[in-house]
């Protein structure tokens, strides 16, 4: 009882994760249900990316990847690729706007090289134009898998010893995470998944080495900044231990 009692139901504004990633998941699943192609369930899922990428810089989140198209995602059916990535193209061509109006940059890690020539170019102009901005950071994961980047890093690392830049003995966790696609960004402190299932996926793997994470049965394109909410309430009734004890964190806490 003292422990639902103690439950927070709002969120503390003091106390918010910095950066927040999600894997959207469901957009099939959710076409499926209303006899609609898949591509209607990544339409539906632009929906959700929007309101969540607001409702996410209102509430004063400071970063927010959402793993858009994955390494495996490229073994799909050619057509739902190209829907895929022409979504892509519009959206950001259309959303340009809207970031530089809601002071938001936007950062892309992956294998972007694979990405078709128009998207590449569109994705990279929407980089330049809103670089300067300071609210939220919105990272897209674009031909993205975390074993990809885990292997480009370890690649960077051989080739500073073999240039003799770097001994093999100062290899450390600082090193690695500098040649990580993430090397700018955060970890993050919270992991959501929609859709009901519970996997990884091949997701920022050595980054969410301590994140909080959440699961909800909530098919990505019906997530709005409601379920973004109730997360982060979820998330800060949580107790962070870091490896420490629960008597260890009271005391810092005090
Ligand atoms: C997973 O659902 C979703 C994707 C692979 C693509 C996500 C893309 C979008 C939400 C649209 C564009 C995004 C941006 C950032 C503009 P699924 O297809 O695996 O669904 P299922 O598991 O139900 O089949």
């Amino acid at each position: 009882m003292s422990v639902l009692k103690n439950l927070k139901t709002s969120i503390n504004t003091e106390r918010l994760p910095r950066h927040i990633a999600i894997i959207m998941d469901g957009n099939g699943r959710w076409a499926k249900q209303q006899s609609k192609l898949r591509v209607f369930g990544h339409q539906g899922g632009v929906e959700a990316v929007r309101d969540t990428v607001e409702g996410a810089a209102e509430m004063g989140i400071k970063y927010l990847t959402l793993y858009a198209f994955s390494t495996e995602n490229w073994n799909r059916p050619k057509l739902e690729i190209d829907a895929l990535m022409e979504l892509l193209v519009n959206t950001i061509n259309k959303e340009t706007r809207t970031l530089m109006d809601n002071d938001i940059r936007l950062q892309a890690i992956g294998n972007i090289e694979s990405l078709p020539k128009k998207c590449k170019r569109n994705l990279e102009e929407a980089i330049n134009k809103t670089a300067n901005n300071k609210r939220m950071t919105l990272v897209l994961a674009l031909s993205y898998s975390s074993k990809w980047e885990i292997i480009e890093a370890v690649k960077k690392i051989a080739e500073k010893v073999e240039k003799q830049k770097l001994q093999i003995r100062d290899i450390n966790e600082e090193i690695f995470n500098s040649c990580l696609s993430t090397h700018n960004i955060p970890n993050p402190e919270l992991l959501i998944r929609t859709s009901g299932e519970h996997r990884i996926s091949n997701f920022l793997l050595w980054q969410i080495a301590y994140s909080e994470l959440y699961f909800t049965d909530v098919l990505w394109p019906d997530f709005r900044r409601e379920h973004l909410n109730d997360a982060i309430v979820n998330y800060q009734n949580r107790e962070r231990r870091f490896g420490k004890t629960s008597e260890q964190i009271e005391k810092e806490n005090a």
